[in-house]
């Protein structure tokens, strides 16, 4: 059992690798009473916070009807429907939140706030991505992977490429770390992981027996991955004007066919957290298809769209991980009375 209760989930550099798989266990198992009708509602009457300063549809989704599922409310705030950063503080938010809500989920920016958010509102944060880190996204990914290949999590072998700086980046790193996983960061040096975050997971992997190996070169970097994985180039937050530099430095690390083909697995499978950018079907593509005459970036469509692409059952983990993060921290999982 998996009992997390009044446990903040913030980043992955705050769980054991035993707490970690037992999240994604207890989502397992969650998902197969859902599918089987068996599910039992452990957060009824439960209400839940959800703080979203930039744009979801997965994530938020996935808290909502987690929420649901479960038998617990949910409201949704924005900072344009509410005070929070303009007129109130994170501080006097998290004070206020807290004597209402029994958990609250925060996206935005920066991992200060919602730490901040979490030093003082009394009930479990659960971060909804940061730009540092996206948490919940990692134990859908890390369920999708064990429902994918059958080898046990220190067994498994992904590269991620693209720009690996960012939430998805530092997240997979320390994620795999942590599991004891083969992790390779296949990028130009420049958009590798921080220096803090890459000790962080070489400690990590001296206890849990990971290998990490961050590379330029693809080919080398991709060979006998279970996964690839990757993630869009420009992240939420940050100005158009980087879309010249990001183009001209990743888009060797594109996944290709040609790429999962360097594998040398037949088997190998896709991951991408979502949105992707693989053709024109968003304004902000066609804009980029004006500007560069590219059609996709970091995934061509052929991948995306193949039998290696297990991007929607990813998805789909969202909310049955979602779900495990707010059982575990709100109610536990022993039978409710
Ligand atoms: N992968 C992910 O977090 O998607 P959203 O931005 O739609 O929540
Ligand atoms: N790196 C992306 C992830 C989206 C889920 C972003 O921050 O926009």
């Amino acid at each position: 059992a998996t009992d997390l209760i009044g446990r903040h989930f913030l980043k992955e550099l705050d769980f054991t690798a035993e707490e970690f798989r037992g999240l994604v266990e207890l989502a397992a198992e969650l998902k197969a009473a859902k599918k089987a009708g068996t599910e039992v509602q452990r957060l009824r009457g439960r209400n839940i916070a959800l703080i979203f300063e930039k744009t979801s549809t997965r994530t938020r989704c996935a808290f909502e009807v987690a929420a649901a599922d479960q038998g617990a409310s949910t409201t949704y705030l924005d900072p344009s429907g509410s005070q929070i950063g303009h007129k109130e503080s994170i501080k006097d938010t998290a004070r206020v939140l807290g004597r209402m809500f029994d958990g609250i989920e925060y996206r935005g920016d920066s991992q200060a706030t919602v730490e901040e958010l979490a030093a003082f509102a009394g009930v479990p944060v659960f971060n909804g991505l940061t730009d540092e880190w996206h948490p919940t996204q990692m134990l859908a990914d890390v369920l999708t992977m064990t429902e994918h290949v059958d080898k046990p999590l220190d067994g498994i072998a992904f590269a991620y490429l693209g720009d690996a700086r960012f939430n998805m980046g530092n997240s997979y790193l320390v994620t795999g770390a942590l599991l004891g996983m083969d992790v390779r960061i296949v990028a130009p040096e420049a958009y590798w992981p921080a220096a803090g975050v890459v000790a962080a997971a070489r400690e990590l992997a001296e206890a849990s027996g990971a290998v990490i190996t961050l590379t330029e070169d693809v080919k080398d970097g991709v060979r006998g991955a279970d996964f690839v994985v990757t993630d869009v180039w420009v992240s939420m937050g940050e100005p158009k004007e980087v879309w010249d530099e990001r183009i001209a430095a990743l888009s060797p690390y594109a996944v290709t066919m040609d790429v999962l083909r360097a594998t040398d697995n037949p088997d190998v499978k896709f991951l991408h957290c979502l949105p992707a950018f693989h053709d024109l079907g968003t304004a902000v593509a066609r804009d980029i298809h004006a500007r560069y005459g590219l059609s996709e970036l970091e995934v061509s469509d052929e991948v995306f769209e193949s039998a290696h692409s297990v991007v929607f059952d990813e998805a789909e983990n969202r909310l049955h991980t979602i779900k495990a993060v707010l059982v575990a921290t709100l109610a536990g999982t022993a039978d409710p009375a």
